[in-house]
């Protein structure tokens, strides 16, 4: 964590041409040695160091942030942390749906959350114990003009929750990161789950995604969201709703560029395992989280492949962006040897390979077998192994755009 006052020296005029500077001869493709040997004929090391470092992080917060990066301020944890605007206005657009016209969030970070209430007219008290973090936060509300909008608290959030009203709205994201590394139990984390469950208000934390059933409390909804990432689509939070807000046990939702689309109810039971049919349905991982793969099971009218693991099958395309539906081409007891004579016959541009609960190393099969094709043009060719009672079945398949 670099010291309190870095980004105080990139918004004097010194450093402020610095950081422009810094910032176009990184479009310009410069060294950081060239960089910082430029920057240095007009500041001290300290500010060409921290102009450098402010504008490889803008440029690195565009994937997130979008134009807004530009003018924002950040710090490395906080960006690696920060909620994805489309994640936080998914989040904004529930809140709003339930009447809420304030908030206290209790561990601000730089302001992804922040910035998305107060675009949406809610007035926050954005908490923020780090003083470099509270700093960022507070010259990111300010260069986005909410600062009516927003209070930054710079003090950690049990002083500033000390006897809140017990109707106030409160938010959390609680830090997942000690000394640079993840913390998985939602224990550990700053602050913790307990603490934050321990509150009467409306609650709203938004927790790691691989948070446990169990972890949730009674009568509290969990809601498993996926994105689109620099790394694909994941699953990147399990958002906790506390009563005043819960409509469900479990939900999953799947955030597109401009699509949203959720789906409710309770976790599975039991789930009928059929034969291959015409399609299969790989549930998004935010369905497979919150266990409800039962409601692709039951929209599709079909079946699991495998007890317990999470592709479907059925007759008829899925049309949703809540699971990929492929269309089975042919289905092949596995063994390498068959599988490559089977895949003479396709021509594709990749050979994309699918497996659950199986010992194999789907990099090596698709490095094996993709020299196999007749002709690598066309469409990918999607090859799903799973576990029958007794025997291993590969399904060539080809995905289909929903
Ligand atoms: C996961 S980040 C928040 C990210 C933020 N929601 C965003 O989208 O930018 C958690 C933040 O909480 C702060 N924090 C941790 N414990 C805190 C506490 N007890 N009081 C106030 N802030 C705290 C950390 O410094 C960190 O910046």
């Amino acid at each position: 964590m670099p010291a309190p006052h870095e980004l105080g020296r990139l918004t004097s005029d010194a450093g402020a041409f610095a950081l422009a500077a810094a910032t176009r001869m990184i479009e310009d493709g410069q060294s950081d040695l060239q960089m910082l040997q430029s920057l240095r004929r007009t500041v001290t090391q300290d500010t060409a160091t921290a102009a450098l470092r402010q504008a490889q992080l803008r440029r690195r917060a565009v994937a997130k942030f979008g134009d807004d990066a530009a003018q924002m301020w950040f710090l490395p944890d906080s960006l690696e942390q920060a909620s994805r605007p489309e994640v936080s206005a998914h989040r904004v657009g529930r809140l709003v749906d339930a009447g809420v016209r304030r908030i206290v969030d209790a561990g601000a970070g730089i302001g992804g959350d922040t910035i998305a209430f107060a675009r949406a007219g809610i007035d926050v008290t954005a908490i923020e114990s780090d003083p470099a973090v509270s700093e960022a936060l507070r010259l990111n509300v300010a260069a986005l003009g909410l600062g009516g909008l927003v209070e930054v608290v710079p003090t950690a959030a049990r002083e500033a929750l000390r006897g809140v009203d017990a109707r106030t709205v409160l938010f959390f994201d609680p830090a997942r990161r000690t000394d640079g590394r993840r913390v998985f139990d939602p224990q550990l984390c700053s602050p913790p789950l307990s603490w934050i469950t321990s509150f009467t208000n409306p609650v709203v934390a938004k927790m790691s995604p691989g948070l446990d059933h169990d972890a949730v409390p009674d009568g509290w909804e969990a809601e498993w969201v996926s994105t689109a990432t620099e790394s694909g689509r994941s699953v990147v939070e399990a958002c906790l709703w506390s009563p005043p807000f819960a409509a469900a046990e479990c939900r999953a939702t799947v955030v597109g560029r401009n699509t949203v689309e959720s789906i409710a109810g309770r976790p599975d039971d039991d789930l009928p395992v059929g034969e291959v049919s015409s399609y299969v349905y790989e549930p998004d991982g935010a369905v497979n989280q919150a266990h409800l793969v039962g409601q692709v099971v039951r929209a599709t009218g079909g079946t699991l492949l495998q007890p317990k693991i999470a592709y479907v099958t059925g007759d008829s395309p899925l049309p949703s962006t809540l699971a990929s539906t492929y269309q089975v081409l042919e289905v092949l007891n596995w063994s390498k040897r068959r599988v490559k004579a089977a895949m003479r016959n396709y021509s594709a541009r990749d050979l994309i390979v699918k497996m659950r609960g199986l010992r194999l190393d789907p990099g090596a099969v698709r490095r094996e077998l993709l020299p196999a094709l007749h002709d690598q043009a066309g469409e990918p060719i999607v090859l799903i192994l799973c576990r029958r009672t007794s025997d291993t079945i590969a399904i060539l398949a080809r995905r289909v755009a929903t």
